[in-house]
This record gives structure tokens, sequence and C-alpha cells, in this order.
């Protein structure tokens, strides 16, 4: 199955193939005979940006890399300059945006409000960032960028740090992670770690059990974590084998990639929660000694006080040249989506959605800021998740919720059917 014509909303609607066609045609974009090409790409396709959340990198990375395809685009910058700010719903915004553009590209705070426009849209859905949720084109970028400094993502050892609840990139980038078999470590401040539905995917999907710590500055001694963290990289492993030997390593040294994300302020339900966060997280120049010198130290930007101004000098600090990765795989991805290049021939899909379940109608998502909570019109759908008989799972915005009593697991129905 080709990409065109596909929504992008979770990293997970990727196979590993085909996020690896994305680099293939992102790649080859880069070479400058090919980039002065492709402008013959996309000559006369639309793409519309609708953007209800502020942004700098996304939309205009976005909006570029149309442009070099040679395409055009309209947008929507501003929800308060559009009908949205009379009240128009997601739904009636794409169902009137598709006739106007062959691609969408769509921000919104609520959780799983990109799920819900690919629903409403017949033409191609991105997701640049649905709430706290998900953001897989920042994924793509990053998963590129270490790909492209460090050679592979096997085997790496990744600290996701800051406000991994929050902060959509990690959400869809520790998926990927695992996917792609790097080693996860998460680093955050108490009530800020990763929500409990990207934890059990990662445990369920892809066996992958991330290391947790509160800070970047702690020092280790527990050999287990270290083997977890390290092997087979480098020589840990060695230090390891003498029975006698407890390492000692500062945290900071364990890591290929240091992933910093900003406390999302505008996802806390209160200021005072928000200020016990702020400025949990920084990493002072004089840290970075204790890196590896060939680590990278990522952010998908924009940053706050999560990153010394006097690391930005330092070979380690890769988070501008991030950005800039940002125009080559949306070009790629946009050129791929509208079938202007075609997916390359045995490229596998993903394996596909579960079906919702048949549950009772009344059933709410225990997520407030789910888009099901905050547009009226939308019937709330539930998936399995997988292999569990006691809970379920929001189809748009992911949270887990108790299975409803007397609601019987999908297998259970059909062997109670059966007689
Ligand atoms: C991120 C986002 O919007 O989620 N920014 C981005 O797209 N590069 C990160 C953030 O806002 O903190």
């Amino acid at each position: 199955m080709s990409l065109a014509k596909r929504d992008l909303i979770s990293i997970n609607d990727l196979s590993d193939g085909e996020i690896e066609a994305i680099f293939d045609v992102a790649d080859s974009l880069e070479e400058p005979l090919r980039r002065r090409q492709a402008r013959d790409i996309c000559p006369d396709r639309i793409m519309a940006t609708l953007f209800f959340e502020p942004s700098t990198r996304t939309r205009l990375s976005f909006e570029s890399a149309m442009h070099r395809l040679g395409g055009s685009v309209i947008s929507m910058a501003d929800a308060n300059s559009s009908s949205v700010a009379k009240g128009e719903t997601i739904a009636d915004t794409v169902r009137v945006v598709q006739h106007y553009a062959d691609i969408i590209v769509i921000r919104n705070p609520l959780d799983g409000s990109a799920r819900l426009a690919g629903a409403f849209a017949e033409v191609p859905v991105i997701n640049a960032g649905d709430g706290a949720h998900e953001h897989p084109t920042q994924t793509l970028c990053d998963l590129y960028t270490i790909r492209k400094e460090l050679g592979s993502i096997a085997g790496k050892s990744v600290a996701l740090c800051g406000d991994l609840r929050y902060g959509r990139t990690v959400h869809s980038l520790a998926f990927a992670l695992a996917r792609f078999g790097a080693r996860i470590t998460c680093v955050a401040p108490p009530g800020l770690e990763m929500p409990d539905h990207v934890r059990h995917r990662l445990i369920r999907h892809y066996d992958c059990r991330p290391a947790e710590f509160t800070s970047l500055d702690q020092v280790v001694t527990d050999r287990e974590v270290i083997y977890h963290l390290q092997v087979p990289n480098h020589q840990a492993a060695e230090m390891l084998t003498g029975d006698e030997l407890v390492p000692v390593w500062d945290l900071m040294s364990l890591f290929d990639v240091i992933y910093l994300t900003r406390v999302q302020k505008e996802r806390f339900r209160s200021h005072a929660e928000y200020e016990a966060a702020a400025g949990s997280y920084q990493i002072k120049r004089a840290m970075l000694d204790k890196a590896k010198k060939d680590a990278l130290i990522m952010h998908p930007l924009p940053r706050v006080d999560e990153l010394d101004y006097r690391i930005d000098r330092d070979r380690r600090a890769a988070y501008f040249r991030q950005a800039g990765n940002g125009v080559p795989i949306r070009m790629a991805l946009t050129a791929l989506l509208t079938g202007a290049v075609r997916t390359p021939a045995g490229v596998a899909p993903p394996p596909p959605r579960p079906a919702p379940e048949r549950l009772p109608p009344d059933l709410v998502c225990v997520n407030e800021r789910c888009v099901t909570r905050n547009q009226p019109y939308v019937a709330p759908r539930f998936l399995s998740v997988g292999g569990e008989a006691t809970r379920v799972q929001c189809a748009y915005c992911d949270a887990e919720l108790p299975r409803p009593e007397g609601a019987l697991h999908p297998l259970e129905a059909e062997l109670t059917e059966k007689g």
C-alpha cells in the first residue's frame, strides 16, 4: 500500500519501512542537483496549514517545504482571524478547506483533534501537534537527525528529559526509538513522567521498559541500570563483568543522545502547578564536560531556560541542525502523501488500527483535554488495549480507562456468542 492519500496522525501510522522511505527521499532532496529540480515535484498542489496554536518551526518548515516543491500554500496561522473564532468546529473547518487544498496540516490544542480532522477530510491530513498527544513529523526530524549524525538509531542510548507528561514530541519519539531499537531512559521531575498510555504501549508492543530518573545530575551505581543503559555500547559491558567492580557513573556520561523538552506551560491546569515544575530542568555548560565526546544534545525548540546559551557553540548542540532537517523531511513527506513521489515498491504499511469496540454509548473519555470532550458532535469511540480485558483506550487521544462493568472484551464476547 502506498503512502499516497494517507493521513499521518500518529508516528505509528507509519511502518518502519515507510519511515526509511521518507528518509531516503529526504536524503535525495538534500543533493544540490535534486534540490534545484525539486520545484517540479508538486507544481500543481496546494497545502493548507491550519494552526490553532502558536508555531514557528513546524508551520514555516512545512510552508518552506511546499514552496521548495513548487507548490503553493494557503495558511491560517491565527485562529482568531478565521471562522473558528465564530464557533466553527474542526470537522466543518476541514470539510471546507479540503476543497481548497490537496493536503492539510493541522495543529490544535485538543488531544485527538488531528484524528478527528482526518476522519472528516478526504485529502491527507498531517498532525502538526494535537495537544499533549503526538507530534509525528517532529519525530521524523528527530530520528533523521540522529541517523544522519550518529549513523544509526539501533543500540543508541537516548535520554528523554523534561516535561514528558505534556510534551507531545517525546510521546511520538519514544515509540519510534523503541521501534528502531534504541535504549530509552526517561528523566522527568515528579509529576511530569510519561503518561500511562505511552508507557503501556512501549511495554506491550515493543517490550521496552525505559529506565527512569528524576534528574540528569544523578550519579548511578546500580549495575543493572548501567547494563540496561549501556550494553552493548562502548566499554561498559567489560566493566560489568568483574563481580567486585561496582561502577560509578554520572548519568550524563551514559547517553548518545540527550533530548530536552520545555515545560509545557500552556497545558498545566493551574499557574501554581506550572510554577512548581518550571525551571526544574536545565543543562548547564559544565554538565557537558561529563557527556560523551560525540553525544548529541537535541531539543524540538522553542527553549525557555532548559538549555544554557553557552552550549550553542559546542559541536554536540544539534538543535538548530535538527530544526533545519524539518525542511527536507517535510518535503519528502508532502511529496509522498500527495502521491507526487511514488512510495517504493515492497514497502509494507503498518498493521491496521483495531476497529472500535461496541461499548455503552454514554462512556466518556477520562481525558478532559480530549477532542471528544470539547467538540460536542463527536461520538466517543474506544479501542481494545492489546490483550487487556480490563481497560479500553480512547480512539482519539489514546487515554486509557477501565472497561465499563458488564462490557465484555471482544474475544470474550465472541466466545459467549458461540456459546
Ligand atoms: C514543539 C511542539 O510544538 O510540540 N515545538 C515544535 O514543534 N518544534 C515543542 C514545544 O512547543 O515545546
